[in-house]
């Protein structure tokens, strides 16, 4: 007993005390505990390192400074602003959760853990660092970073996406939390799971090197195992650009499903029509071809997705069904897919 409680103890005191000095300390989330706003950035850092969130942060908390104010937007304005971060899901999911709140939550952010995982988007690690930022509640964290830690400083071998090894590595999270400082902690994993235990670790400047198991054997280039390789289906699918002078032809994809929401080139699935062809029949709209046979290709978790595009320049912007036109040069600020905005920039 004496013995663990002094291990346990020292993971989290020499993480501490390597945050005051190491840690970052003046992140725009960290300046208040309001539930709300560590909501919002936890979200926003589900996918997306620190430096690009942090005006994406600023913008949204302005625009959007309560929960009251989030949840009575259009989600046309939500998405508008996440436009370029990516992973849109997240955004319908801080929409959907600020107007849950107020509809069965009285407008008040649960501090209840159960609670907090009832709203979209929040799962198992996202709760736990708002339970421990906002609510100084003795809750452990694991995401992608904090995986990568632990796996390395108990020498788990086996990849860390497998459910058997997630639950080893919850329970290592859960068995280190001190009794205080829980919010320190918390902060100080994340932050040396970005620095000192990288992709590219630091292992001399790290606080836990002689305790960590990986550095100890010297096996921390093995940790954490790789994905194994899986063999994911390809799909294939047809896009056009038509163009009129600098300006791109753009349809909405319909809720649900990839992209659902956002601003995307029209799209066909088979060999059969020429792309002329097809925009005639389906949009209405005369046009003369520029470049065909172009290709991209992206992937999601579940395929890949092969895409052949081809570029027309379209006679008028009379098109008959619902559409926008975009200019080339407001590209970047559209909620336009990521793959759909590289392929337009090559314009
Ligand atoms: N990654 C996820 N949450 C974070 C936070 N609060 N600070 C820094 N990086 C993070």
């Amino acid at each position: 007993m004496a013995s663990s409680t002094r291990f346990v103890k020292s993971f989290a005191d020499l993480l501490i005390a390597w945050h005051a000095k190491s840690g970052r300390h003046h992140l725009p989330w960290q300046q208040s505990k309001d539930p709300y706003s560590v909501w919002v950035s936890e979200i926003m850092l589900q996918q997306t390192q620190v430096a690009t969130v942090i005006n994406y942060y600023h913008r949204f908390m302005k625009k959007f400074p309560t929960i009251k104010a989030l949840a009575d937007a259009d989600e046309e304005e939500v998405i508008q602003l996440w436009s370029g971060l990516g992973y849109y899901r997240r955004a319908r999911f801080l929409h959907e959760g600020a107007r849950m709140i107020m509809e069965e939550m009285e407008g008040v952010f649960p501090s209840h853990f159960d609670m907090m995982m009832k709203i979209p988007g929040i799962g198992r690690s996202t709760a736990g660092a708002i339970s421990a930022f906002s609510f100084n509640q003795k809750k452990a964290i694991l995401d992608g970073n904090v995986k990568r830690v632990l796996s390395r400083y108990f020498l788990v071998r086996e990849w860390t996406g497998l459910p058997k090894t997630e639950k080893k590595l919850w329970g290592y999270a859960e068995s280190l939390l001190p009794d205080k400082n829980i919010a320190t902690y918390t902060q100080a994993l994340m932050d040396l799971g970005a620095t000192e235990c990288s992709k590219k670790p630091l292992c001399e400047t790290c606080p836990l090197k002689k305790t960590c198991l990986a550095f100890q054997k010297n096996k921390v280039h093995l940790v954490p195992a790789p994905r194994p390789h899986k063999k994911i289906p390809t799909e294939t699918t047809h896009m056009v650009i038509i163009k009129h002078h600098d300006e791109v032809l753009l349809i909405k994809r319909p809720q649900g499903g990839i992209w659902g929401g956002l601003w995307s080139l029209p799209q066909y699935e088979g060999q059969s029509a020429t792309s002329k062809a097809w925009i005639k029949k389906h949009c209405g709209l005369e046009t003369s071809l520029i470049e065909k046979d172009l290709k991209a290709s992206t992937t999601f978790t579940h395929y890949k997705l092969d895409i052949t595009y081809s570029i027309l320049e379209a006679k008028s912007q009379r098109a008959k069904f619902p559409h926008t036109w975009l200019s080339i040069n407001t590209l970047e600020g559209a909620a336009i897919p990521a793959i759909i905005r590289k392929i337009l920039l090559k314009l």
